[in-house]
């Protein structure tokens, strides 16, 4: 088996394992107050302080989630209400078209339900956004700005975005800035701190820690209005009791993807590069997508669209074969839909069909793509034969 579908999830650390295994056992909620609260309390406020360390924030600034999704929408409707109801002029919210659903869908439901002016930021063919574009879009009317979201690299296509350039032109407005950075941490440095953001969305799951945690790094000066209302248990932001073995977890899978960053970087860029010269050796007419240039990229993300064939026709070959892989883009109801940050960067609605994203993560190894070498040609032909019939 080959599994190349790490930007979906990736498997848990042994450390990560053992972290979370071993908290399994402990009872204890970390709001109570005799000694088993204060035990698993302390658990908790140990693994905040290893996620500031590793995200380059203070412990105060991570806000535990149930995952990305929640951190998204916390930020994007929190912010956003909290910042309409200061100012009722402040409505508009800008946010790159390439972002992950779960915040292009929280933007678009403000749109619809909640009177936002939602504002899609130019993006150029590699789906980046450019600081002039945020500061010009900004400057058509500064006061009627809610907030801006644009994520740090883009889980299709893997391509990064200027981040702290971007966040120095919010600041220069006093506009804040969320960044969904759930693809970037572990790849790219993601310093909170120096990032100059107001907010930054983690998860678990995509770093070797367990599903269904993550955070939302959260400036001090920010106090978005809730979207779980209860116990009030993050910093009255976020209510929920803590799952204290998947925290435990996530910090433990945290440190690991903060310290081993740059040598993984490095060496998962020189396996991707690997797999990029095999699959166009074998379909030389496939074309690479997102930024082609190292720096500019993810270095576990190969993106690749093949002109003349259906990408889920494609993905189904490849799993046929023992290669896990996705199209990159969502299904509705069961039909494939060219995907929207293609589709954003100016991609043919029509080849933007043909797409397979496969990413790389801690378990893949030279026989992967070696896999992808062989099977990449004979399925692209199989696939547009179908095509043709
Ligand atoms: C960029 C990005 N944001 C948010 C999410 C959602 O995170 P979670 O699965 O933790 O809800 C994902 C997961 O696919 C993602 O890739």
């Amino acid at each position: 088996m080959a599994y190349l579908d790490h930007a979906a999830t990736t498997p848990m650390l042994p450390e990560a394992i053992e972290a979370m295994t071993a908290q399994l056992a402990v009872t204890g909620n970390a709001s109570s107050l005799h000694a088993a609260g204060r035990r698993a309390r302390r658990t908790v406020e140990e693994a905040r302080e290893a996620l500031a360390d590793a995200l380059g924030a203070r412990p105060s600034e991570v806000v535990l989630t149930s995952g990305g999704t929640e951190a998204d929408n916390l930020a994007v409707k929190g912010l956003y209400w909290a910042r309409r109801d200061a100012d009722p002029r402040r409505v508009r919210v800008l946010a790159s078209p390439v972002e992950h659903h779960a915040v292009l869908d929280a933007v678009h439901w403000l749109g619809e339900h909640e009177g936002a002016t939602v504002e899609y930021l130019p993006v150029d063919r590699y789906g980046r956004v450019h600081p002039e574009a945020l500061r010009d879009a900004i400057e058509r009317d500064p006061s009627s700005v809610a907030l801006a979201t644009v994520m740090w690299a883009n889980n299709e296509i893997g391509t990064v975005m200027p981040v702290r350039e971007l966040a120095e032109v919010a600041r220069d407005f006093d506009v804040p800035l969320h960044s969904d950075a759930v693809q970037a941490f572990g790849q790219v440095p993601v310093g909170f701190a120096d990032s100059g953001l107001a907010a930054m969305t983690v998860s678990s799951h995509k770093i070797g820690g367990p599903y269904g945690i993550g955070a939302l790094l959260l400036g001090r000066e920010y106090s978005p209005v809730p979207v779980l209302h209860g116990g009030g248990q993050e910093r009255h932001v976020r209510s929920g009791t803590l799952d204290v073995p998947a925290v435990a977890a996530f910090a433990v899978a945290g440190r690991l993807a903060a310290e081993r960053r740059e040598g993984y970087a490095r060496e998962i860029g020189a396996l991707r590069d690997e797999l990029v010269d095999a699959v166009v050796t074998a379909v030389p007419d496939a074309i690479l997508g997102g930024d082609p240039a190292p720096e500019g990229r993810l270095p576990a993300n190969a993106h690749f669209t093949f002109p003349g064939c259906e990408g889920d026709s494609l993905l189904l070959l490849l799993d046929a074969q023992g290669i896990e892989c996705s199209t990159g883009s969502a299904c509705t109801a069961g039909v494939a839909q060219p995907s929207h940050v293609l589709l954003a960067t100016g991609t043919d609605p029509d080849l933007a069909r043909g797409t397979l994203r496969f990413t790389l993560g801690h378990t893949s190894t030279r026989a992967d793509v070696e896999a992808v070498a062989k099977a990449i040609g004979p399925a692209v032909e199989r696939a547009r034969t179908a095509g043709l019939s």
